[in-house]
């Protein structure tokens, strides 16, 4: 088979990586790690995409960002009769907007926070108002893509209601805001592959999102991940598949919607049971340099018969345990430089060589030297039988690791 990737960050190099154990992968455009285990291709047009798949007999499209599916990419592809893996627009929406999103969950009867839609302001600070009277604290998000900025969790009312006025200052993302009650508990993603009808979940992946060690600072797109998440039991899986997986997607059908592609649950298990917090429609990162690592063959396969809308062939789940850490930029998530030189040793020198890897997410080569070129570097993934060993494993390889403004959560997996 012959999978071209789409994309260039952590997420698209753990894939290119896994897939291409059982398949020839290109990646477009890539970077300087995925360079190093698949061809890269640099950025196309729909129009070179189209040309690039029909010159190199390219089966299987798959997309890592939800940009491009948000923005119908998916569907030119597949009017050239192309397969493709990652669902149409009109299903992408329920990444690309907040509100459509909480019109399907709430359609549907997946378990949520309550929440309110409103464009103006004064109304949603009614709402906030409202929220705070019944007693509940808030979480003020823009309906919009707004790059990791657009949720502000907020536990005064005060807070509540200059997030209404921050969120509105955002543009377009902030057109249309949820004011949702704030649920307590713990989170964990769920990456479902779904096949129209058919589903199948991976191993789940717990995401560290605050910047800092100890859950301190803003959030970010993701500093760290872990699995298997001993919370989450295969019954809490059932659950969550049973409540909000197929229930969406049985609900997006009724609307003349399909869904190929993979379905990310964001979940809150509250004391209620859990609770939905958004849907993505495109792989976690990092999640997902953790979870390729816990797959064995079959991936290729699977996610062909997706694109296919075909009954998904199971993957192998491995018995193992896995921690990737991310290796972030100087300033991130907030203003950083790029450019950086990145010295990466010779991480068998640590012992644990053969259990590592290091993804590349934000890195360029410039001159023949590998240096920084986004807020999140790398994400060094290990591999051990218990998440203790994983752990120890992958913090042992950062020490082979460095460059100027390197910073790092040191409690993923603790
Ligand atoms: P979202 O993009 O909707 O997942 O929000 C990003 C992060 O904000 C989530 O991962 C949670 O940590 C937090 N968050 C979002 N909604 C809520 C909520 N209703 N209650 C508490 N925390 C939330
Ligand atoms: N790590 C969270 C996300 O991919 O949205």
């Amino acid at each position: 088979m012959r999978i071209l990737v789409i994309g260039g960050g952590g997420r698209e190099h753990a894939l290119a990586w896994k897939l291409s154990q059982d398949a020839t992968v290109f990646c477009s455009p890539g970077n300087a790690g995925i360079a190093e285990d698949v061809a890269c291709v640099g950025t196309m047009s729909v129009e070179e995409t189209v040309q690039f798949v029909q010159e190199n007999e390219i089966d299987l499209v798959v997309f890592g960002p939800e940009d491009p599916l948000v923005l119908g990419r998916g569907n030119e592809l597949r009017s050239h009769g192309i397969r493709v893996f990652g669902p149409d627009q009109a299903a992408a929406q329920l990444e690309g907007s907040k509100a459509f999103s909480k019109e399907i969950m709430e359609a549907a009867g997946v378990p949520t926070a309550k929440s309110f839609t409103e464009s103006d302001s004064e109304r949603a600070k009614d709402a906030c108002r409202t929220m705070f009277a019944e007693g509940r604290q808030v979480a003020v998000k823009a309906s919009g893509n707004a790059l990791g900025k657009g949720v502000v969790v907020c536990s005064t009312l005060e807070e509540a209601l200059s997030a209404v006025d921050a969120l509105k200052a955002l543009g377009s993302a902030g057109d249309t805001l949820v004011i949702e009650e704030r649920l307590f508990g713990y989170e964990f993603s769920l990456l479902t592959l779904v096949s129209e009808g058919d589903i199948f979940s991976l191993p789940v992946a717990q995401d560290y999102k605050r910047v800092g060690t100890g859950n301190e600072g803003p959030n970010t797109g993701g500093m760290g991940t872990y699995s298997p998440v001993s919370l989450v039991t295969a019954e809490v899986v059932k659950a969550v598949e049973e409540s909000v997986v197929r229930p969406a997607i049985a609900e997006l059908t009724q609307r003349g919607i399909g869904y190929r592609g993979v379905l990310f649950s964001g979940i809150m298990m509250t004391d209620e049971g859990p609770k939905c917090l958004e849907y993505n429609v495109r792989f976690g990162d990092p999640e997902t340099q953790t979870v390729m690592r816990r797959l064995g063959s079959g991936l290729a396969e699977a996610l062909m018969c997706v694109a296919c809308g075909e009954p998904i062939r199971p993957v192998e789940v491995l018995d193992n345990a896995v921690t990737t850490v991310v290796l972030a930029s100087g300033g991130y998530p907030g203003e950083y430089a790029k450019g950086k030189r990145i010295t990466i040793g010779d991480i068998g020198k640590t012992g644990s060589g053969e259990n590592v890897k290091v993804f590349h997410a934000g890195t360029v080569l410039k001159d023949g030297q590998l240096v920084t070129n986004g807020g999140r570097v790398l994400g060094v993934s290990a591999v051990g039988a218990t998440v203790k060993e994983s752990t120890q494993l992958a913090y042992d390889a950062i020490d082979s690791i460095s460059f100027e403004g390197m910073h790092f959560r040191t409690d993923i997996g603790a």
